[in-house]
């Protein structure tokens, strides 16, 4: 049964030339600009994290009642590290807290939590926070909601190899889809649509090879700017891509 802010993006999303039968699976999110955002208005960068965190709980919300199966948000990357402890670790509170706070909302949307990441390097009380919101939603069958934190592309591809060696498979035997079958979500289809916030034209190693043929959506809004209306611009926008994967397109 949709609930009345479902029903109003459906409505919207159809009303705007959407077409709900061909959404992209997979939406993945480079949440950028919570920075630049929070210093045009005079005010520290941590405040602007906590804007972009009430623009998450809207885009989880808005992509669930669309009909989106799988939404990928990059939080912390495993280069992000190299900023200002304060900001590290306020950045480290505010997802421990958002967890917490959300994971029973989460549970009641049907939401399905994962983390992609190395969480063995996070702190204890983030960890717990993280495996809670897994647990809690792991029977959900709705959107699967995955949020990478301490997350590198080129650290999921090494501890890829790591684990296909360990488990003595012959080199004769690695193909693509051995080392896809190794990354951290395996079962997770690839991104169909990476967006990314505030102008900047880069991956940042996010999903770098899952992406391989994601269609890129560039916004300059920054992430805590980003609503309802934004995400239906990226999916209108991906809709009027043509997806080839090296072939010819359709004639
Ligand atoms: C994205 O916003 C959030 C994280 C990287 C944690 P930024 O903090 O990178 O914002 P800008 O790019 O400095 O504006
Ligand atoms: C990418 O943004 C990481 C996240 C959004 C969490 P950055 O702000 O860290 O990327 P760069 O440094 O501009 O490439
Ligand atoms: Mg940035």
């Amino acid at each position: 049964m949709a609930t009345s802010s479902g029903s109003k993006i459906l409505r919207e999303a159809t009303s705007r030339g959407i077409d709900l039968s061909h959404l992209p699976a997979h939406i993945a999110v480079i949440m950028d600009g919570n920075g630049r955002w929070a210093n045009k208005k005079g005010l520290g960068r941590l405040l602007g994290h906590r804007e972009g965190y009430n623009t998450l709980k809207g885009v989880v919300r808005d992509c669930g009642d669309l009909g989106v199966r799988y939404l990928t948000v990059y939080a912390f990357s495993a280069e992000n590290w190299r900023r200002p402890e304060e900001e590290v670790s306020g950045l480290m509170k505010l997802i421990e807290g958002a967890m917490i706070e959300q994971i029973s909302q989460l549970a009641a949307s049907n939401v399905r939590v994962q983390i992609a990441g190395r969480m063995n390097e996070l702190p204890p009380s983030l960890r717990d926070a993280l495996n809670k919101g897994i647990q809690d939603t792991s029977g959900c069958t709705g959107l699967t909601f995955t949020l990478a934190i301490n997350y590198g592309g080129r650290a999921e591809i090494v501890d890829a190899v790591k684990a296909i060696i360990e488990s003595g498979i012959p080199a004769h035997d690695i193909i693509e889809e051995l080392i896809s079958k190794h990354l951290y979500h395996p079962q997770t289809p690839e991104p169909d649509l990476m967006i990314r916030t505030a102008g900047e034209m880069r991956w940042s190693n996010f999903l770098i090879w899952q992406a391989a043929y994601a269609e890129l959506v560039v916004t300059d809004v920054s992430w805590p700017d980003f609503d309802t209306s934004q995400l239906l611009n990226a999916v209108a926008e991906y809709q009027r891509r043509t997806r080839k994967f090296g072939a010819l397109a359709p004639s």
